[in-house]
């Protein structure tokens, strides 16, 4: 958001959040977040509507359409935000007194009025419905492990503070209820996730929502570890017309500290280093995360990276994000981008299997949704296949993205990754970092060779940053030892 943008709804301490269209281009809808709810708006242009009218003007500029006159539309985008979160703030005070505002389905349409120049008008969304449909089915014992009755709360009872990072699902929230200030974090698909990712078929919702589904269930059913996420507190619904609640997300604990990549941005903003001994137990930790998910879980991650980690009040670091259903380009083991396929043959010299990777030639193949993408790793994903019929090529791609993980804590390279589409695209350097020890980069980049036979294996990691993460114990205690001794000492 460009400061200026939002300036009116600033004035009523009122949050602008996201603006998103339909795919149809004659929709523009707008969130906003004030008094404890948030409000979707909607800008409409059908074939009766005025073209100089304001919803008109904005589908035009939000979708580019080909307009006869400049007076159909926006000089730029940032004069149509302005004008968007300006009518969403001449409206907004009539609006949040209607008390249907708080009904689940509701948004409210901006409209050319008689006499004002906007009115805005409380609906019924007919998509609420289709909605609820896609997520009628789900049952607590889909999201939840085995013989747990979690408790479930309804969607008026959480305020959305913020819509966090990452695909937009994610959701910063806290209770109504003053006595239960907590911050939590809502994952799931309410109304305004829906609006933003329906289609015609609504294939790629569905998928949204089974892949939710089937996350929460795996974190539920995972065995424990101290840094991965803990299985979901609550589960949140919503009222269908008959007053049934209908399951749509769940929320789990907030950590204040946000994320690895921020961490590492703050420190490249204050122009410092991370310590070292704070890297070493980073390391270590990410590498206890993976090992317990591959060795104990049985399972992968496949979106390893640091936005991926968030640190808690101890600065210990939790594994979050359990989808399994894309892995980020910037890192991506290159074997694992689709095109091969991988077999063990034989042995290493260590007495380990060797493992033998061909290209794959025969014909096409897809097991992701369409519109995942048009990288052949949005169209064959690897990590299901794998994880049946190779772990050990699941595990060295794991340790292939752990590296490149490990190399922008350790080289704190953070936010230039806007270009990169395919994992080779990714410039692996440490220039600037003349602090790092040269064993340590060693070992990182061992764990980013081309071939995955001369990757460390996972328990190979662990034992490494153990010791290295124990010498700056030991460094630290020798000198308070030292320092102990010089006092005890007669002179
Ligand atoms: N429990 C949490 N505590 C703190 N921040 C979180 C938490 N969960 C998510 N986030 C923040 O939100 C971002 C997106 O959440 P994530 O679960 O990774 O969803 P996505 O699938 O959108 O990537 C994370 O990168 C992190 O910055
Ligand atoms: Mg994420």
């Amino acid at each position: 958001m460009i400061m200026g943008e939002v300036q009116a709804l600033e004035a009523l301490c009122v949050a602008a959040d996201s603006i998103w269209g339909d795919e149809d281009e004659t929709i523009v809808y707008a969130q906003v977040l004030g008094q404890g709810k948030a409000v979707i708006f909607r800008f409409q242009r059908s074939p009766d509507s005025l073209p100089q009218s304001l919803p008109s003007r904005i589908v035009c500029c939000y979708h580019d359409l080909e307009v006869p006159d400049g007076a159909f539309t926006f000089q730029d985008r940032s004069s149509m935000r302005s004008a968007l979160w300006s009518a969403i703030a001449t409206v907004w005070p009539d609006c949040i007194k209607d008390p249907a505002i708080a009904n689940p389905g509701i948004v409210v349409d901006i409209l050319p009025g008689e006499a004002q120049e906007i009115v805005g008008r409380a609906y019924q969304e007919p998509l609420f419905d289709q909605y609820l449909a896609l997520l009628h089915d789900t049952q607590p014992s889909d999201l939840v492990a085995e013989g747990h009755s979690p408790r479930i709360f309804d969607i008026s009872e959480i305020v959305v503070l913020e819509v966090l990072g990452g695909r937009g699902c994610s959701k910063r929230v806290q209770f109504q209820d003053a006595r239960k200030p907590s911050p939590l974090v809502f994952k799931g698909m309410d109304f305004q996730t829906y609006l933003l990712l329906h289609d015609d078929d609504d294939e790629f919702a569905r998928t949204t929502v089974d892949v939710w589904r089937r996350s929460c269930k795996l974190i539920a059913n995972m065995p424990r570890h101290p840094n991965i996420q803990s299985p979901p507190r609550y589960l949140v619904s919503v009222r269908d017309s008959n007053q049934n609640p209908v399951l749509v997300g769940h929320l789990s604990t907030y950590f204040a500290g946000g994320d690895l990549g921020n961490a590492i941005e703050a420190a490249n903003a204050r122009k410092s280093q991370i310590p070292l001994k704070q890297k070493a137990k980073w390391c270590h930790q990410m590498c206890l995360a993976i090992t317990h998910t591959h060795r104990v879980a049985h399972t992968y991650h496949m979106d390893i990276k640091p936005a991926n980690f968030v640190i808690d009040d101890q600065e210990n670091l939790t594994l979050i994000d359990w989808e399994q259903s894309g892995a980020p380009a910037t890192t991506l083991a290159p074997e694992a981008d689709g095109t091969w396929d991988v077999e063990e043959q034989g042995t290493k010299e260590n007495g380990s299997p060797k493992l033998v990777y061909t290209k794959y030639t025969g014909p096409e193949r897809r097991n992701m949704p369409e519109g995942s993408g048009r990288e052949s790793f949005h169209i064959w994903n690897v990590f299901p296949e794998w994880h049946a019929s190779c772990p050990k090529a699941l595990e060295l791609a794991e340790v292939f993205a752990l590296g490149r993980t490990m190399w922008m804590l350790l080289s704190q390279t953070a936010n230039n990754f806007d270009e990169v589409e395919r994992p080779d695209d990714v410039q692996v350097t440490w220039e600037g970092n003349h602090d790092t020890p040269s064993h340590w980069v060693k070992v990182v980049e061992n764990c980013m060779k081309v071939d995955p036979n001369d990757r460390p294996s996972l328990d190979n990691l662990i034992k490494f940053w153990e010791g290295e993460a124990y010498s700056f114990k030991w460094q630290a205690s020798s000198s308070f030892e030292a320092a102990r001794f010089n006092m005890c000492r007669p002179n």
